[in-house]
């Protein structure tokens, strides 16, 4: 499978049936590269449900009839919007045409903001283990680091992590060189970071200090094949 990252937290995996998004945020993301109105989706997999991250979730999956698959209470608010909607939770796996999918824990908040400003609670925000043909993609979401993360690293074996590196959000490089220790992915790549002004940071002195594993400084576009 081909995999490419896409600013912020933006991961396109193609496979030789799906063509899978992780958060797109596209609109409102000056990183990113994709068109909202053109690029391919059979799958949408959401960490949590804030607007940085279900972004552009909704006019793709009406375009193109993506599954959406997310934490359940954002899976149950998307789906009364009309959204083909899989719903689940911490902890749970579950096994679809595409690959199987397992959340876990992220420590963060989760909550969703409708243009007229309302707010939608929409659960626990997580992490996501994307198993496809006995390659394991570990995208940890929006999180502080946490010590479960290294339960994680050992009960899985991750070829590829995406691991946040922004600060002020989400854990900053020091604990993110932790995680990377942790979670003990083959392939480490840096997300959610210079999108915003408060987030600003050198994806390659993170990369360099990477002791477990390779860290991978993506580029926005930039694919690697699993
Ligand atoms: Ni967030
Ligand atoms: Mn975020």
């Amino acid at each position: 499978m081909k995999i490419s990252y896409h600013g912020h937290s933006v991961v396109k995996i193609k496979t030789e049936t799906h063509n899978i998004l992780i958060d797109p945020f596209i609109t409102g993301n000056s990183l990113c590269d994709l068109d909202p109105e053109t690029v391919e989706a059979d799958v949408i997999l959401l960490t949590h449900g804030h607007n940085d991250h279900v972004g552009d979730t909704m006019a793709i999956a009406e375009r193109t009839g993506a599954q959406v698959v997310a934490l359940n209470e954002l899976a149950v608010y998307l789906g009364k919007k009309g959204l083909n909607a899989h719903g689940m939770n911490i902890g749970g796996a579950y096994t679809f045409d595409f690959g199987t999918v397992k959340f876990t824990k992220a420590f963060h908040s989760s909550s969703y903001e409708e243009e007229d400003g309302t707010v939608h609670y929409t659960g626990m925000p997580g992490g996501i283990l994307l198993t496809i043909n006995d390659k394991t993609i570990y995208h940890l979401g929006d999180t502080s680091l946490f010590s479960d993360l290294k339960m994680i690293g050992d009960m899985h074996d991750i070829d590829l992590a995406f691991i946040p590196i922004g600060d002020n959000f989400t854990m900053g490089p020091e604990d993110a060189l932790v995680a990377a220790d942790w979670v003990q992915a083959k392939y480490v790549v840096p997300v959610h970071y210079n999108t915003f002004p408060v987030i600003e940071q050198v994806a390659r002195d993170y990369t360099d200090k990477v002791k477990t594993g390779k860290g991978l400084p993506l580029e926005v576009g930039e694919e690697i094949t699993l």
